[in-house]
């Protein structure tokens, strides 16, 4: 099928419609045939390019919107406690703040202590899949999204920080309503509810933090209590609450969505869940090609501290730049065959993984610090899924959420078979 034909300006605006947010690969090649990085008017820029895009995200004159850029762009961001959440923590920050911020928490995240993890997370899927056999008894279809793959990230999560299990559910779905925060700030209005729900969150952190100075336990909560309580590079008030919102936020919705879109894709290409079943080290190449293909992130910004090159290209001081990680992962010059789903394109060869690993996560000093987490939460739960229920079928076709940044399944009604 011949490709779209249009500028990068009327791509980038077909990506703010319901057409665009179901399916944008289409603009995504769109904006590839006029370069790796293209400019859309003066001072902005569009990154489609797999190297462009890695070469930005460890640029360090690029840098992530932070308060000093939001004072530019939303001027009363302070106003809303939901933004001055995210603001706070380390996705908002440029160094030196930046450094700081992620280093109270990122020992507990290496793949080490997270491998730790693995035996916890295989009986929370397993508790999980426990909890979908009896929901579906009887052939009821279920919703894979909202009964599995939400819970499970949210589950682990919670476990690490040390949040009680019992306040989980409410976790997810005061999350999601903070969330709306870091979709772009052009109607106010619609942050109402992430300012409550960031309220309602705050005051339950305040109390807990309370609860582990008092008893101290072996959890991320108790870290941070002592991280803001200690001195050098204390944490303040915001930047403790901003810190727990982007441990939450961060992995819930994006890890989700890779279990959902990799449990679809299973059931589409029956020959992959096969695979998934039988081979134990096949997980490792299809939650890769999952990233790659259906990234949960699809994109992320930046902005040019001072004037740079890019790749050859002039990008002023001031400009913003639009990085769009999904396109990267289908770059044709980096992957052979975008559009085709082969999870053994991960097959160790020279260059090592890396030389083939997506960006999903990122690149360079903001890289995901939940990476590691979230591939082996999904390297555990979908073979375990496929194996407990092997005539799992598509009950109803899943339906997409309808948001560029972050995009995923909304639901997915399953049936489990007898
Ligand atoms: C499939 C799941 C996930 C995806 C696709 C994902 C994606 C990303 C991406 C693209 C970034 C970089 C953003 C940028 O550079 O602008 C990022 C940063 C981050 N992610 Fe994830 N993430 C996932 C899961 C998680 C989990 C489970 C956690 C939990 C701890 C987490 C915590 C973070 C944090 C704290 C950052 C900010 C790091 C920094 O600014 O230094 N993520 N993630």
């Amino acid at each position: 099928m011949a490709g779209l034909v249009m500028s990068p300006v009327e791509a980038l605006d077909a990506l703010g419609t319901v057409q665009g947010r179901q399916d944008p690969y289409p603009f995504y090649e769109a904006i590839r045939a006029h370069g790796q990085a293209v400019p859309t008017k003066p001072g902005r820029f569009v990154v489609v390019g797999h190297d462009a895009c890695d070469r930005a995200l460890r640029e360090p004159a690029l840098r992530v919107q932070d308060a000093r850029s939001y004072d530019v762009v939303f001027p009363s961001w302070r106003s809303h406690s939901s933004v001055r959440g995210f603001t706070s923590s380390m996705l908002y920050s440029n160094p030196p703040d930046h450094g700081r911020l992620r280093q109270v928490v990122s020992f507990a995240f290496t793949p080490p202590k997270v491998r730790r993890m693995h035996g916890v997370i295989e009986d929370m899927t397993d508790r999980l899949l426990d909890r979908m056999a009896r929901l579906g008894s009887g052939g009821s279809p279920v919703d894979l999204i909202a009964e599995f793959a939400a819970r499970l990230p949210v589950a682990v999560i919670s476990e690490m920080i040390g949040f009680p299990a019992k306040d989980q559910v409410w976790f997810r779905d005061m999350a999601s309503r903070v969330a709306v925060a870091t979709d772009g700030f052009t109607d106010p209005g619609a942050l109402t509810g992430a300012d409550a729900a960031m309220d309602e969150m705050s005051a339950y952190f305040d109390d807990l933090l309370d609860r582990r100075r008092r008893t101290p336990a072996d959890d991320l909560v108790t870290l941070l209590a002592e991280a803001h309580d200690g001195s050098p590079g204390r944490l303040d008030h915001d930047e403790l609450m901003g810190t727990m919102m982007v441990l939450l936020t961060a992995g819930f919705e994006t890890t989700s969505f890779l279990i959902g879109h990799g449990a679809m894709i299973a059931l589409e290409q029956r020959a992959h869940a096969a695979r998934l079943r039988a081979e134990p080290d096949f997980a490792d190449g299809y939650v890769e090609e999952i990233l790659r293909f259906e990234p949960p992130v699809h994109v992320t910004s930046r902005w040019a501290a001072e004037d740079l090159d890019l790749l050859g290209l002039s990008v002023p001081a001031g400009s913003k730049l639009v990085l769009i990680l999904a396109a990267a992962n289908r770059d044709p010059g980096r992957y052979p065959e975008p559009g085709r789903f082969d999870p053994d394109r991960y097959a160790p060869r020279p260059g090592g993984p890396e030389a083939t690993r997506p960006l999903s996560f990122g690149a360079g000093g903001h890289f995901c610090l939940g990476a590691p987490l979230a591939r082996l939460e999904a390297r555990i739960a979908l073979p375990r899924l496929l194996r407990r229920f092997p005539d799992l079928a598509v009950s109803e076709p899943p339906v997409y959420r309808d948001r560029w940044v972050v995009r995923g399944l909304e639901t997915f009604p399953v049936t489990l078979g007898s």
